[in-house]
């Protein structure tokens, strides 16, 4: 049985979030954003910090983020990016996609990001199928990931990584009980057989798989 370290309390979560450095923006958009319906979708500070650091150490310069919402992890991804790094984001829902637009604007990064309002699986495919990206952050509807993953990872340059959200589904992957559950565990699985990539999940948030591309 594998060793359980520390306990997700809310506390602990609580501790992460307030260790995790966020400017006036971040704050505002933090604040704003859990006011509204859906809040929980937005990414934890504690994550989005980490979405920072990872594309600071690989010198990330071309990444997409598949999912906004309000641009909280945006905002995170574009600030990582090296000198003359670019974001797109993809976003089905025309208001969340004005919303971060605003907030990307007032973060100083919009003149690097780009949002494409539309179903992302319709906007990756119109992309060029050779490899492009070194960055990506998966955070859309969990039900499309298996067809964004192979959407994906052939677009994904050698040594690209591919961050995938939400791998954990709150612990429900343990004992899937409906087609989502299902649909994530078996992606998990495929993932970590894929010799496409090296791979590792890792407890961040609700879970959060590393795919480098071989
Ligand atoms: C978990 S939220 C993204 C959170 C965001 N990455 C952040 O850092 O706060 C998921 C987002 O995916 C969007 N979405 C859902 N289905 C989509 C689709 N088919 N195509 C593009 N975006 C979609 C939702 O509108 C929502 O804004």
């Amino acid at each position: 049985m594998a060793l359980v370290k520390t306990q997700v309390t809310q506390e602990v979560a609580d501790y992460l979030a307030r260790h995790a450095r966020q400017d006036a923006v971040l704050e505002r958009v933090a604040r704003e954003t859990a006011e509204m319906p859906h809040a929980e979708m937005a990414t934890t500070p504690d994550e989005a910090a980490l979405l920072t650091m990872l594309a600071r150490l690989i010198g990330a310069r071309r990444a997409l983020e598949v999912g906004t919402f309000t641009g909280y992890g945006a905002i995170s991804i574009a600030r990582g990016l090296g000198d003359g790094g670019r974001l797109t984001c993809l976003e089905l829902n025309e208001e969340y996609a004005a919303i971060a637009r605003r907030n990307l604007e007032d973060a100083g990064v919009a003149d690097r990001t780009e949002i494409v309002v539309g179903p992302a699986l319709q906007s990756l495919r119109a992309m060029p199928a050779e490899p492009s990206f070194d960055y990506v952050f998966l955070d859309a509807d969990k039900t499309g990931y298996p067809d964004y993953y192979e959407e994906l990872v052939p677009r994904l340059l050698p040594g690209g990584l591919l961050l995938i959200d939400n791998v954990l589904l709150r612990g429900r992957v343990t004992d899937p009980h409906d087609e989502r559950e299902r649909l994530i565990d078996e992606l998990n699985d495929r993932v970590t057989a894929d010799e496409r990539v090296d791979s590792v999940m890792v407890l961040v948030a609700d879970g959060l798989t590393f795919a480098r591309r071989r």
